[in-house]
């Protein structure tokens, strides 16, 4: 698969994920309790979707572009992805951490933008 198309769904993922995540948190602000929506499960698959499209288009470019699984970047970008993932469980259990989820979401997509501008320089 091209490159270009890695990266497309790249940023079909990081969308994905940003329309859940964001749901959710708006959902936890207004006090609102799981069962509380209907939405949830296409919220819930749209998380889903969202973390797998970005995994393996994100593996799709490291194998594309021969980028080193050893660069400190690479296990930043993995972190991130985790941290990502967990969000929902946290917003679950803690709904008055959207306060911080909120204004921290774009900040962890400028964070993966940079850790891919790191790793692709960085030494194979
Ligand atoms: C294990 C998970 C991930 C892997 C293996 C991965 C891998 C990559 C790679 C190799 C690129 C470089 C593409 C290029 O320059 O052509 C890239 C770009 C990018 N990634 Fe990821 N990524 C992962 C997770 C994430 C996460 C969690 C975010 C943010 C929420 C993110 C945000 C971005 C952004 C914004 C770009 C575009 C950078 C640019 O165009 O210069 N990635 N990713």
């Amino acid at each position: 698969m091209m490159h270009a198309a890695y990266k497309i769904l790249h940023f079909a993922g990081i969308a994905a994920l940003m329309l859940s995540l964001g749901a959710l948190s708006l959902h936890a602000f207004g006090g609102g309790k799981r069962e509380d929506t209907p939405a949830r499960p296409l919220v819930l698959a749209t998380h889903g979707l969202g973390l797998v499209l970005m995994l393996v288009s994100g593996f799709g470019m490291m194998a594309r572009l021969q980028l080193s699984y050893g660069a400190p970047w690479f296990w930043g970008k993995v972190l991130l992805w985790l941290v990502l993932g967990g969000l929902v469980a946290l917003l679950a259990r803690a709904p008055k951490a959207a306060r911080f989820v909120w204004p921290a979401l774009p900040v962890l997509v400028g964070l993966g933008g940079t850790f891919a501008y790191f790793l692709v320089r960085s030494p194979r």
